[in-house]
């Protein structure tokens, strides 16, 4: 999704917003532009197709200071990738950039008479000349204004040419963070691009509007204009934990992080080696009244909410209901107060989560959020948050925020399963204490990594591959095809291995590559059934078992095996697997692995 990112103060601004657009590249882009005050108080506008890189390229020429200003990197939403589309925009006396969709642009294009005037074909670009129309002199009360006309989302940041060294910025739904650092006042649509110049910081609130100037940041009510204090927060990670640190790629060293991040989220839960959720403040009553569960993510949130479901039906027996939160939205869904529903994100950002976590609340739900970012906007609006701690996720693909995600499901079964009377005390610190045996697991096999990367030869130049499971092993295989296609664009897709023959096995021909996941021994054989007849039809067989498993040593092409924790368990091993299979093969395509093609790291427009 777009990037943002504004300054004002004593340091030289280009060379700042390059450096903050360089940060955000992570969430995906196709064009970047800035905006800035000259040494003549004129704004200069700046705007390129394709990388940062590029736009670093094109204002190495200017040579003058600049000490204020914005910039932005666009992930397309209305319009075409071109340098028109690209932002900031320019409309008379306003420049501004935005994240977000406006839903009513026709409309204002018709009401404010804009036709002859437009550049672009974005909504955003609508929006700045409506400000320019509303604009007397006044920024706080034009923007009032627009807000008072919009319909849709948005973070803006604005410049008006009349007000040389301030930037304005007003928000709903789109994420903005901003604080006045030793190095002037900054804000940005997400941490990673504050977090060189400060600790402290505050998330900009909706229904306010924030002005900053070389020497203050000040919000103000956005009916009233009163001065209002948003809360400090403080950032919870450094600069290293979003920088690579020797790692060829973000994603690798997220892979790596696995294990700690693992720990940094299990173990200040625990309590005499129970889960206990004190500390965040979550009651038991949360878990004992409930009637059922429905849990609501996207992408791979929703992925771990699938493994979620497959270990708490059977442990809780009550309904476990996952759904992708783009189709609760518009389900009607069967929802009531007794209904505990589970919002997943790593970002804590979506746009389609957090609006599904809206309609649970209003259908009468108690929301319980697992979200990895600090402070964000789902985190704040659910009416409890269960924290993973994961440090900063850069690469598109979630890797690490998968396994605390799942760590942070496997502690609510077990605390659930226990005020529930499902378990026992020492049933609960058996689970428990099983459990933790994933961590050196997962450890073993990061630094098995040249296994995997073995095995990718036989996939990158397919068009297709298929990962098979039953049970557990199913519900974990959905999260492998997704890193598999999302990063190497080898159509991938998950199937339950007893459903095959019921048309899908039609696809499989000589040497199509299948990834065939068996850790359930009360599967296995059926499991092993299922290799033998895709093998039989001249697949390409990599088999995943836990160690010691009986297998015929022709069966399959390749057999990797993880240590032979509990089957509950055995989705954080497989997961690493899974995880290294598609990041060897995404860079034996030569691919860019941590921003994929098309893919945003937080999608915060529907
Ligand atoms: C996962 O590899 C993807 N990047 C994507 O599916 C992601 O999980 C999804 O967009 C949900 O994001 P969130 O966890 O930040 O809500």
């Amino acid at each position: 999704m777009c990037g943002i990112i504004g300054y004002t103060g004593p340091l030289e601004a280009k060379k700042l917003l390059l450096e903050g657009l360089a940060g955000l590249e992570y969430r995906g882009y196709d064009s970047a532009g800035v905006a800035f005050f000259d040494t003549d108080s004129h704004i200069r506008l700046i705007k390129q197709v394709g990388k940062v890189a590029s736009l670093k390229e094109a204002m190495s020429k200017i040579k003058e200071d600049s000490h204020c200003g914005i910039g932005h990197t666009r992930w397309a939403t209305h319009g075409g990738v071109t340098v028109e589309n690209a932002h900031p925009h320019q409309a008379g006396r306003v420049t501004l950039i935005h994240n977000g969709i406006i839903e009513n642009y026709h409309q204002l294009t018709e009401e404010f008479c804009l036709e002859g005037k437009l550049k672009s074909q974005t909504d955003s670009e609508v929006a700045a000349w409506v400000l320019d129309s509303l604009y007397e002199g006044d920024p706080l009360e034009a923007i009032k204004n627009l807000v008072h006309r919009l319909e849709g989302t948005y973070g803006f940041c604005i410049l008006f040419a009349d007000r040389p060294g301030e930037i304005y910025a007003v928000r709903k739904v789109s994420p903005l963070v901003a604080a006045y650092t030793h190095s002037g006042a900054v804000i940005a649509s997400d941490l990673t691009a504050l977090i060189p110049y400060t600790q402290k910081y505050f998330v900009v609130p909706e229904q306010e509007i924030v002005r900053l100037t070389p020497y203050k940041v000040q919000t103000y009510n956005l009916e009233t204009f009163e001065k209002t204090s948003p809360e400090i927060m403080t950032v919870n990670w450094n600069l290293d934990a979003a920088m690579k640190n020797g790692f060829p790629h973000f994603m690798l060293k997220e892979i790596h992080e696995q294990p700690e991040a693992m720990k940094n989220t299990i173990l200040p839960r625990l309590n005499r080696g129970i889960p206990d959720f004190s500390d965040d403040r979550i009651p038991d009553s949360l878990f004992a009244e409930c009637s059922q569960v429905h849990i609501v993510a996207c992408g791979t949130a929703m992925h771990a909410g699938m493994v979620a479901k497959a270990i708490m039906e059977p442990l809780l027996r009550i309904p476990v209901t996952v759904t992708i939160a783009s189709e609760f939205r518009y389900q009607d869904p069967l929802v009531d107060e007794r209904t505990l529903a589970i919002i997943i994100s790593q970002s804590g950002e979506t746009i389609d989560t957090l609006a599904a976590m809206t309609l649970a609340e209003r259908l009468g739900a108690k929301t319980l959020a697992i979200v990895n970012v600090k402070g964000s906007t789902i985190a704040r609006e659910s009416q409890y948050v269960l924290y993973t701690h994961a440090g900063p996720e850069i690469a598109v693909a979630s890797t690490k925020a998968y396994s605390v995600q799942l760590a942070a499901l496997y502690m609510v079964a077990c605390r659930m399963a226990l005020v529930r009377g499902k378990y026992t005390e020492e049933q609960a610190k058996a689970f428990f204490s099983e459990f933790l045996d994933v961590i050196p697991a997962m450890e073993e096999m990061i630094e098995r990594k040249e296994e995997m990367k073995r095995v990718v030869t036989h996939l990158i130049n397919s068009p297709d591959a298929f990962f098979i499971g039953r049970g557990l092993d199913y519900a974990f295989s959905l999260e492998g095809a997704l890193k598999l296609k999302e990063i190497s664009y080898i159509h991938a897709e998950a199937y339950a291995a007893g459903e095959l023959k019921h048309g899908t096995i039609a696809l499989i021909s000589d040497q199509v590559p299948v990834i065939a996941t068996a850790t359930q021994d009360v599967l296995f054989s059926k499991m092993i059934s299922n290799v033998r007849e895709v093998k039989a039809r001249g697949a390409f067989v990599i088999l995943l078992t836990k160690e010691g498993a009986e297998v015929d040593e022709n069966l399959a092409d390749v057999h990797l095996t993880i240590p032979a924790v509990k089957d509950q368990f055995t989705v954080f091993p497989i997961a690493v697997v899974l995880q290294l299979i598609a990041y060897y093969a995404s860079l034996g395509k030569n691919l860019d692995v941590d921003q994929p093609r098309n893919l945003a790291k937080s999608v915060t427009v529907e």
